[in-house]
């Protein structure tokens, strides 16, 4: 798995611009929907205790292309990651994050350090039978009352089928819709599940980001999120 995303480090922005480019959207234009879902999310679910920082964690976060989008959203941010070649290039990106391996099953960090963890396009690249122990070491690393947030390509979305189908590095993508991701979340531990439908106008203007959020329960957008709380 490693070695997969290794080959990428150079090209990910483009790769990915290429799978999309029939949609007339742009990789921007994603970055900036899923960097405004957490900056929400940071915001609605009080995740500051007292004065305490908050400290968010982007699980299986590649060359850290959504990072610049999320500058000032945490007081601090780490990002993890299977492949060390991303990893390489997010720190040249992106020097004032902190990056580290994921060498085992076991995330590198200690229990409870995050207040959010977040994986964006990640967990169907995991192996479905190693899904259950990903989504336990999420849980672990979240103090009590943290935030998990799971951003996944909707399985039901045609044009998001076209997409992971045009995506070279999604050639081994078994898609999750956002019942299984529910599933596998409850399965860990978490409670209050709920799951958001976005990505489903070509526009990010507020009455257009309003719509979408009316239409947030119905399986339409390209993309999902289901959060869940430690
Ligand atoms: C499609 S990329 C998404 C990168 C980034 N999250 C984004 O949204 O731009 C998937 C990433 O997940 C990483 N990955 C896959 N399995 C992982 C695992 N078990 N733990 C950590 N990272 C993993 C890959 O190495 C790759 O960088």
């Amino acid at each position: 798995m490693s070695e997969h995303f290794d080959s990428y480090d150079a090209s990910y922005g483009e790769v990915v611009e290429g799978s999309i480019r029939f949609s007339g959207l742009q990789h921007d234009f994603f970055l900036a929907a899923k960097a405004d879902l957490l900056r929400r999310l940071v915001g609605e679910r009080c995740l500051r205790q007292g004065g305490a920082d908050v400290r968010g964690l982007d699980v299986g976060c590649g060359v850290g292309a959504l990072h610049p989008y999320l500058d000032g959203a945490f007081d601090r941010l780490d990002g993890c990651d299977v492949s060390q070649k991303s990893l390489a290039r997010a720190r040249r990106d992106n020097p004032h994050i902190t990056y580290t391996a994921c060498t085992t099953d076991r995330l590198p960090y200690q229990d409870g350090a995050f207040d959010l963890a977040f994986a964006s396009c990640v967990v169907h690249h995991v192996p479905p039978a190693s899904r259950p122990n990903f989504f336990h070491e999420m849980r672990r690393v979240l103090r009590q009352g943290g935030v998990a947030c799971i951003i996944e390509h909707n399985p039901y979305n045609p044009l998001t089928r076209i997409a992971v189908f045009r995506c070279p590095f999604d050639e081994d993508a078994v898609l999750l819709g956002a019942g299984e991701a529910a599933r596998l979340l409850r399965d860990a531990g978490f409670r209050y599940i709920r799951s958001e439908h976005f990505l489903l106008l070509p526009s990010a203007r507020p009455f257009a980001r309003k719509v979408e959020r009316a239409l947030a329960a119905l399986p339409l957008g390209a993309q999902y999120a289901c959060v869940a709380y430690a």
